[in-house]
């Protein structure tokens, strides 16, 4: 079942911009319900504005209706096992609980699958904010 998932980012690392690393990135979310929503890397001649492929994905996943993380999967061309920034890991852990599990890829598939809990011990959390 995470192959499919695996799929998704990886055909949406196909339509990376990353001129400047040439370090293309796919990421791709599904829903509790069955959605899947995914997204690449985007990059800036401002190196610092450019954005990963976690964080695109996740404005396909707001702007598809939210809702209940069930898995995540994140591939790079160039990496055999890539995972998330600390950015990335804090914006997925926005949306995904800890038990949402995250598929992390190379160019196969999936190598390793990693509960979102154990990719950020003790984040921050804005329950307080609310
Ligand atoms: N990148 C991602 O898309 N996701 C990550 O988790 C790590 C890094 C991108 C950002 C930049 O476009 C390129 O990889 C090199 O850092």
């Amino acid at each position: 079942m995470s192959h499919d998932l695996f799929l998704a980012a990886k055909a949406a690392m196909a339509n990376a911009y990353a001129p400047y690393s040439k370090f293309p990135v796919g990421a791709a979310i599904r829903t509790t319900d069955g959605r899947v929503f995914s997204g690449c890397n985007i990059e800036v001649a401002s190196y610092p504005e450019g954005w990963c492929a976690e964080t695109t994905a996740l404005g396909h996943y707001i702007m598809g209706g939210g809702g209940e993380i069930a898995e995540i999967a994140v591939v790079a061309e160039r990496m055999a096992r890539i995972t998330p920034c600390g950015a990335c890991r804090q914006r997925l852990a926005e949306f995904a609980g800890a038990d949402a599990k995250l598929h992390l890829c190379d160019d196969a598939g999936v190598v390793e699958t990693v509960t979102m809990g154990a990719m950020l011990p003790y984040g921050f959390e804005g329950g307080i904010l609310k």
